[in-house]
Formats: C-alpha cells, sequence, structure tokens
C-alpha cells in the first residue's frame, strides 16, 4: 500500500508519500515563516492563502521526487485537526477531493497522532507500550500509548504549550518569529544557573504542566538587567533549563506510576538539543530508552501524516464523502486499531 499525506494544519504545508515495503519515498516542504515574521505570530488568513497556492504544486513534486504516478497512490491521507480551521480545510479539500477523483479511500489524521507516531519512521523505533511526551507550539501532553488508537492523557498543560512559552519569551527578548529555535541557540552562549526561573507545578503531585508564569518572570528579568546580549544569553539559558527540568521531571514521574522504561518525545520542542540530551541522562539513569524523531520530523511535516494516515488506512479505516475538519480534536477520541 502507498499513501500520500497532506499536512496544512498551521505555517508548513508538508507532503509525503509511504510506501509499506519501501518506507518514505519521498516528502517536501514549504514552510510559511517569512510569511509571518513581520507580524510577530501565525497569521490564520495569509496561512490558508498560502496554502491553496502550495498544496497541489507540492503534491506534484512529491509525486515525482517518489518515482509514481497519481494511480500508484492506494489512499490519501491529511491532517484534520487539531489547527486552524481555513489552513485545514485546503488540505482536507484537496485530499479528499483527489481520493475521490481517483477512486481511492481518503483518511482524517489527527495532527498530533502523526507527531506521535514520527519516531516510528526512524531505524529503531519504540515497542509499545510507551510513554509520550507531545511539546509542540499548542499541545503539552504526557501520554500512555498502548498501541495505535490506545491513548490515556495523563497530564497536560494548564495554560500555555511548551513551545508557545518558548516563542512567547523570545518575542519578549525582541527575537523573530517563531522564536523557540532561536532562543534555544542562543542558549547555548549563557549561563543556565544565572536566572533562578521557576519550576512549575514540580512541587505537587501530578503530571499537570503550567508554563504561562516562565514568561512573566522572564518579562521581570528583561525589565530589571536590560537586553545586553549577555543578559539575552544567560536569560535564554536559565529559561530553557526551567522548561527542560520540567519536562524531565514530569518524564520521570509518569514513567515510575506507569512502570515503564520507554518514552516517546515529539513535537516541535522535541528538536531542542538540551531537551534531548537531559531525557538520555533520564532514560540511562533508568536503563530505559528515549525516542525522537529525526530533527526535520520533530517540526510539523508530511511524513508523520502519511505513516499515521498509511495506518490506519491499511485497518481498513476511511472517511465518507464529507470533506471535514475537526479545530478541537482530543485525542482520546480516536478508535483503537
Ligand atoms: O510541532 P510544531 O512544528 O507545530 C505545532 O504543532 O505547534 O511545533 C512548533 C513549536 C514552536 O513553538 C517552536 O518554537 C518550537 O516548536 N520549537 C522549538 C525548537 N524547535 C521548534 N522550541 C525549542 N527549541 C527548539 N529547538
Ligand atoms: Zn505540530
Amino acid at each position: 500500500m502507498r499513501v500520500l499525506g497532506i499536512e496544512t494544519s498551521c505555517d508548513e504545508t508538508g507532503i509525503a508519500v509511504y510506501d509499506e515495503k519501501r518506507g518514505l519515498l519521498s516528502h517536501v516542504l514549504y514552510s510559511q515563516i517569512p510569511l509571518h515574521a513581520d507580524y510577530g505570530g501565525v497569521v490564520p488568513e495569509l496561512a490558508s492563502r498560502d496554502h491553496i497556492r502550495k498544496t497541489l504544486p507540492l503534491i506534484q513534486q512529491a509525486l515525482k521526487e517518489a518515482g509514481c504516478e497519481a494511480s500508484d497512490i492506494d489512499g490519501v491521507a491529511y491532517t484534520a485537526g487539531p489547527g486552524l480551521a481555513g489552513a485545514l480545510l485546503v488540505g482536507a479539500a484537496i485530499g479528499r477531493s483527489l481520493a475521490f477523483a481517483w477512486g481511492k479511500p481518503a483518511l482524517a489524521v489527527h495532527h498530533m497522532e502523526g507527531h506521535l507516531l514520527a519516531p516510528m519512521l526512524e531505524e529503531n523505533p519504540p515497542q509499545f507500550p510507551f510513554i509520550a511526551l507531545l511539546v509542540s507550539g499548542g499541545h503539552t501532553q504526557l501520554v500512555r500509548v498502548d498501541g495505535i488508537g490506545q491513548y490515556q492523557l495523563l497530564g497536560e498543560s494548564v495554560d500555555d504549550a511548551a513551545g508557545e512559552a518558548f516563542d512567547k519569551t523570545a518575542k519578549l527578548m525582541g527575537l523573530d518569529y517563531p522564536g523557540g529555535p532561536l532562543l534555544a541557540k542562543l542558549a547555548t552562549q549563557g549561563q543556565a544557573d544565572k536566572y533562578a526561573f521557576p519550576r512549575p507545578m514540580t512541587d505537587r503531585p501530578g503530571l499537570n504542566f503550567s508554563f504561562s508564569g516562565l514568561k512573566t518572570a522572564a518579562a521581570n528579568v528583561i525589565a530589571a538587567e536590560g537586553k545586553s546580549p549577555e543578559v539575552q544569553a544567560d536569560i535564554a539559558a536559565s529559561f530553557q533549563q526551567a522548561v527542560v527540568d520540567t519536562l524531565v521531571l514530569k518524564c520521570r514521574r509518569a514513567l515510575k506510576e506507569q512502570r515503564l522504561k520507554r518514552l516517546v518525545v515529539a513535537g516541535g520542542v522535541s528538536a531542542n538539543t538540551s531537551l534531548r540530551q537531559q531525557l538520555e541522562v533520564l532514560l540511562k539513569s533508568l536503563k530505559g530508552e528515549v525516542y525522537y524523531p529525526r530533527k526535520e520530523f520533530c517540526t510539523d511535516n508530511g511524513a508523520m501524516i502519511a505513516y499515521a494516515g498509511f495506518q490506519r488506512l491499511k485497518a481498513g479505516q476511511q472517511q465518507d464523502l464529507t470533506i471535514g475538519v475537526i479545530p478541537r480534536w482530543p485525542m482520546e477520541e480516536l478508535p483503537a486499531l
């Protein structure tokens, strides 16, 4: 079976072709970051208009790079949520319609399930069950995963997501959008113990997160200490360490509570080198293993959607002829395979 995957939930148009026997045949990505940079964040209407322009040409390119024709595609998978309604609708309309025209099944993919399964595209994929830490611009969740569609939400952020906290703090520091990766780069030159940022919700039991207070703490330090390059680097390093410490502590707690030794980390923030290193130290101390996608598949991409769609299409799932999106979509609502 060969599946075309389409991702248009936010500010990246990602297209990929996944083949059951040969794995990933092609993946192409168009990032809208320069388009939104002037506004300091994603402008939903501009995102939708750009997906309209880019999706079909990128599908042509992905098919060409995969060395296949439309007739070689056995199913089409598109992100149906969560995400920006207009942006999602572009991928859903194109994906559902192409499948209809080609006489093939279509499947609506959950964006976070895409992230969650992205490490399966790597050489040493994790076995079920495992704990997943999903850290993106919109979500911070700890999930117990017993199989595809067998998801138990153990904890999540009660306010900002980890990526959102990175982006908002970076904005306060005057960095461009999206600031997360830029802040992480700056952090490599700073001292992580310079400023004592809070480790929110770590002093009480439970697996929920709260990151909104961190940006207030950062704003106070910026107001007091100014924005010299040295101060910026120290704020970045201290802020990053506070987020990483918090995530590592909750991962340890979740693994212990669930008596598991495998941890999957996915979503944009899983590209963060410091987070990866410190989770590796944790899992080594627990004699377990941590799994994450290659860096380009941590952030949004078509490959993870093609893969998640392939798994469900292969199991016989498919959509009716409605062109539908689900901008708010709890992952636990997904059917088990
Ligand atoms: O998964 P993703 O591409 O989009 C969503 O589904 O939200 O995640 C994007 C988020 C942004 O907040 C971005 O700043 C953050 O991931 N991010 C990072 C890094 N790379 C991306 N945050 C910290 N360190 C990084 N290296
Ligand atoms: Zn994402």
